[in-house]
């Protein structure tokens, strides 16, 4: 099958491998990172040169329309991990692990990293939480399984944070990237802090910082898709740029079908056989 047209050099780079996500840090090349839900999206993002396709849990409000990240199951995230494993050639494949999936016991984590890379496809996984994610984190990457971790604002904890908020609390943000790193992580995200927050947290580790809604000082940055490309329009988080509006030409392309449709001007000759 060929590979969507590009207009980027990435067609011709190597495929992305854990260790040089990580070596990324230290010749000071930004890390570009995106989330992907599907064999189609996956296919471009990955033919326009990302690094890595986040399956994020993201995907409970932009793709299920629930409020939040929680009820989204494993065998959902399999599901997705698997068709956007399929579509990326060059890119890293990371699945996060949703609620409740890792937070009961190490040996739970790590039987569902497990399915992620057996079932999926998938190079490593994504797990929420610092300190408190220390046993999970250790147990997957005993297993060779290749762990991002993620701190500050943790989706999966919006009711005990009481809601998507700035975290602030400079000394526990740094405590939990640290541990997380100590854990054994490759890299980890570091979400919706403050910019000196996210500089002093990349400075410190030696492992690549992913931000998103945390400034320009990480070692690379995440976005969601379909904020990015203007495709979910419920909620705009004022750190997610927008690049496209997606979501206004798939309207005005459907409203003009629905006019030809209706109108008798589709299908035409070129649309038809004889
Ligand atoms: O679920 C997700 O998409 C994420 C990213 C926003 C980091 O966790």
């Amino acid at each position: 099958m060929t590979a969507p047209a590009t207009t980027s050099q990435a067609k011709e780079l190597r495929p992305i491998t854990v260790p040089e996500f990580q070596a990324a840090k230290s010749r000071g090349t930004r890390l570009c990172v995106l989330t992907a839900y599907d064999f189609t999206m996956a296919r471009i993002l990955d033919a326009a040169g990302v690094d890595a396709l986040l399956v994020g849990d993201s995907l409970g409000m932009v793709v299920q329309g629930q409020e939040n990240s929680l009820g989204v199951t494993m065998d959902e995230m399999v599901y997705h991990t698997r068709m956007v494993a399929r579509g990326a050639s060059r890119c890293l494949v990371i699945a996060d692990m949703p609620f409740m999936s890792y937070q009961v016991s190490p040996q739970q984590a790590l039987e569902n990293a497990g399915r992620f890379v057996k079932e999926a496809g998938a190079q490593a996984v994504k797990v929420e939480g610092g300190m408190r994610s220390v046993p999970a984190i250790r147990a997957i990457v005993g297993a060779d399984i290749p762990v991002m971790g993620h701190v500050g604002l943790t989706p999966q904890s919006v009711h005990s944070l009481g809601g998507f908020r700035v975290q602030r609390n400079d000394a526990k943000l740094l405590e939990d990237a640290l541990a997380v790193q100590e854990a054994g992580a490759f890299s980890v995200v570091v979400e919706c802090v403050p910019i000196e927050s996210a500089a002093k947290i990349t400075e410190a580790l030696r492992i690549p910082t992913i931000g998103i809604g945390a400034g320009p000082h990480c070692d690379g940055q995440v976005l969601v898709a379909h904020d990015m490309l203007g495709l979910y329009q419920e909620f705009h988080p004022r750190f997610a740029k927008q690049y496209a509006d997606l979501g206004r030409a798939v309207l005005e392309a459907v409203e003009t079908y629905c006019q030809e449709v209706r109108d008798g001007a589709f299908p035409g000759p070129d649309h038809s056989f004889q």
